[in-house]
């Protein structure tokens, strides 16, 4: 069973990777990746959405519940979506719980900043592990104009990672830090005691996470920090193709698939 002090004792890096549905996360838990994340990227890479700011709490909710029911060892951890937390204290812890409580995840992630510090140390208290995340973080896009690189100078990074250390001492258990140099995923994972997991910060994170859509090559388009392991679009457009072709040629379904009663009709 991987759980939150686990991730922080293992040796190896941690293996992080986003499931949205059962089978999917079935696969990375017999895989033995130690953290799934129901991201909140869920609403671009399954409902097809610009951005994740659309995504509900009952998306999430659900999502998780799919996701739980199909793992067996992984550490399952939930992203609280746009809005669900920062706007009122007790709304976001009662909306964390639910997380927990109701789809059964272990632990939230939340995109952090300074108005999630207090967030955070509350809801560790409650027994909801907390995983913070910053530098690209994409529930801000419309504030930062973008999915753009983030600590790209000194200032930046060192208030960065202060913002890390913050989250660290009000009780994060783990940190995801997205989209910057790699000396800057390199420095937080060398100041902060929990292991940080990189996406697009460079080799030298305790650990790494992609949307599985990415790493498997089922999307349509992948960032240039991720890579794609496969070609799972590839094949699912030529499986897709010979299905249409066989109905059209009536090669399916074959005699194989059909049943009679020998009914005189
Ligand atoms: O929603 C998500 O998939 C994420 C990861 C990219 C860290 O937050
Ligand atoms: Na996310």
């Amino acid at each position: 069973m991987t759980t939150v002090a686990s991730i922080q004792e293992q040796e190896t890096p941690v293996t992080m990777l986003t499931a949205y549905d059962a089978p999917t996360a079935a696969l990375a838990d017999e895989a033995g990746i130690d953290v799934v994340l129901v991201g909140d990227s869920i609403g671009n890479a399954v409902f097809g959405y610009e951005s994740t700011l659309p995504v509900t709490m009952d998306d999430m909710t659900r999502a998780t519940t799919s996701v739980v029911n199909a793992v067996d060892d992984a550490l399952v951890v939930t992203d609280l979506p746009f809005l669900s937390y920062g706007v009122d204290r007790a709304q976001s812890l009662e909306n964390a719980g639910r997380l927990l409580k109701e789809a059964g995840a272990h632990a939230v992630k939340i995109e952090s900043g300074p108005h999630t510090v207090e967030l955070t140390e509350a809801m560790t208290r409650l027994g909801i592990p907390v995983m913070a995340h910053v530098g690209l973080t994409p529930q801000h896009v419309n504030s930062v104009g973008g999915y753009t690189r983030q600590g790209t100078t000194a200032e930046q990074a060192a208030a960065m990672l202060d913002l890390a250390k913050s989250h660290e001492e009000a009780g994060a258990f783990s940190l995801v830090i997205e989209h910057v140099p790699r000396e800057v995923g390199a420095a937080a994972s060398e100041e902060l005691d929990i292991p940080v997991v990189g996406i697009g910060a460079g080799p030298e994170t305790d650990g790494q996470v992609l949307v599985v859509d990415d790493a498997v090559g089922l999307s349509e388009r992948v960032p240039p920090f991720a890579e794609a392991f496969g070609d799972v679009r590839g094949e699912m457009r030529q499986a897709i193709e010979r299905y249409r072709d066989a109905v059209e040629s009536r090669d399916f379904p074959a005699d194989e698939h059909s049943h009679s009663e020998g009914l005189d009709l």
